[in-house]
């Protein structure tokens, strides 16, 4: 049997990002790269990028709009911003990021992490209809304990008030849950508010927010098992 990794000692639960950490955020428009066109990458990109954006401007300022609303705005800049994407393939695109591709070691990992008898979750800024829509058709609900959403906090990540839900619905307190995401931004914010914070650095992203740094960066999920 394999021995406990370190970060998982002392742990009673493991919660995830979502968006870009279990499912991946480029696999809607690669789904459909043929007619999207050359500018397929810079067209997600710019959508990720303003879905972000959205949510940290609306949380600063005091307000709170669903996730799959900044998701078709960021769209719709996004496409404007690309004048050779095709404006009618947004109901296509919007459709594919309802139902985006796990990462290939995701359900295999949530089981391994389920054998030691550790909580599984997510908490994400996804609001829960998209998020319920997500899970079931990643095929990923039988491996969690919990899909949490930030919408009753009504503020995005990284405000500790969305953190919050976690330990609170989980029943376990924040130090012994290990927070994972391949967000960077969303690492600081798991290492200020105090869960034990891993960063899947997939893509070799350089290394960021020095005060608010990750105990552990792995280059995919089951790094957390090694
Ligand atoms: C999430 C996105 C924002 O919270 O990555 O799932």
């Amino acid at each position: 049997m394999m021995s406990t990794p370190d970060v998982l000692i002392g742990a009673r639960a493991v919660v995830f990002d979502a968006y870009g950490t279990l499912l991946d955020v480029h696999s809607a428009v690669q789904r459909h790269a043929n007619s999207v066109g050359p500018d397929a990458k810079s067209l997600s990109d710019t959508w990720r990028q303003k879905q972000l954006e959205y949510s940290w401007v609306l949380s600063l300022c005091g307000r709170y709009t669903a996730f799959w609303t900044l998701t078709e705005r960021a769209l719709d800049h996004a496409l404007a911003r690309h004048p050779n994407v095709d404006p009618s393939l947004r109901p296509t695109l919007l459709e594919a990021y309802r139902r985006l591709d796990a990462y290939p070691e995701v359900p295999a990992t949530l089981v391994a992490i389920r054998a030691k008898e550790l909580k599984t979750g997510i908490l994400s800024n996804g609001d829960t209809a998209m998020l319920d829509i997500a899970v079931q058709s990643a095929a990923l609900h039988d491996h969690l304990d919990a899909v949490l959403s930030v919408d009753p906090a009504r503020v995005f990540k990284t405000s500790p008030r969305a953190y919050d839900l976690a330990p609170e619905r989980l029943g376990v307190d924040r130090r012994e849950i290990v927070f994972v995401s391949s967000n960077r931004w969303d690492v600081a914010g798991a290492a200020a508010y105090g869960f034990t914070p891993v960063w899947v650095n997939r893509v070799r992203q350089p290394e960021e927010y020095p005060d608010l740094a990750p105990v552990q960066m792995i280059d995919s999920l089951d790094g957390l098992l090694r």
